[in-house]
């Protein structure tokens, strides 16, 4: 089946995500700011990137590498053409985050917001887990069931109605046990309410760094 993300053009998933009723671009621009705020990771990469909504707050003289991954080639071009003359080291990679093959340099920040919801979590989470350097820091947003609206808020955007059958809301509990059995530990939580009694759960979570040098070389010193 094709991945229903290919047929949301991306001027539709801008309008759709910055209208007043829905207002998540805002919220998630300003998450990304502030935590490139507080930890400064000398790289980043941005998961399920899509057109680059928060890439102006990447400083460089912090953050040297910064990498974009979506499966939708055509967001990645938005992102490239707005930004690629601001953020010098700027990776883009096209690939399903599912993939076997899925891999990137290690980074010490991922940032992954609204896309394990249509994915699946185990797979996508252990290849994201092996892109983390040794106590890197994942950050992690995942939408809140609320019995006050729809997953995707109905709009004039029609396309966006493409994801409902592949939307499946991801427990904070549940994504923080498998983080644990990727040797990622919760360092600690935030949520952020939304308009129409929705709300983001944020994850922040650390690579662990036992391990990371080998037990041979541990040995000798
Ligand atoms: C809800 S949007 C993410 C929101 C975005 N982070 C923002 O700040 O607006 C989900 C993104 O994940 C991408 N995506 C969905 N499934 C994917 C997959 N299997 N591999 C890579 N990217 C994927 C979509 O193309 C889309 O750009």
């Amino acid at each position: 089946m094709k991945n229903p993300w290919l047929q949301i053009p991306a001027c539709d998933y801008e309008a759709h995500m910055a209208l007043p009723e829905v207002a998540q671009t805002q919220a998630l621009s300003k998450l990304m700011a502030s935590v490139l705020k507080e930890y400064t990771p000398a790289s980043l990469a941005v998961i399920g990137c899509t057109t680059g909504s928060g890439f102006e707050h990447i400083d460089h003289a912090h953050t040297h590498r910064a990498v974009g991954v979506d499966v939708n080639a055509a967001y990645l071009a938005v992102l490239k053409e707005r930004f690629s003359d601001k953020i010098p080291h700027l990776e883009l990679i096209e690939a399903d985050i599912t993939a076997p093959d899925f891999e990137f340099n290690p980074v010490s920040m991922v940032f992954a917001a609204l896309v394990f919801e249509y994915v699946n979590v185990e797979v996508a989470l252990g290849n994201i887990a092996r892109c983390l350097a040794p106590g890197a820091v994942l950050v992690v947003v995942l939408q809140l069931p609320t019995p006050e609206s729809a997953p995707v808020t109905a709009t004039r955007y029609k396309s966006l109605e493409l994801l409902a059958p592949i939307l499946n809301l991801v427990s904070p509990s549940e994504f923080s046990r498998m983080c644990n059995t990727f040797g990622l530990q919760q360092i600690k939580t935030d949520s952020i309410p939304l308009k129409k009694g929705k709300a983001f759960f944020v994850g922040f979570y650390r690579k662990n760094t036992e391990l990371s040098v080998p037990p041979d070389r541990l040995r000798s010193r």
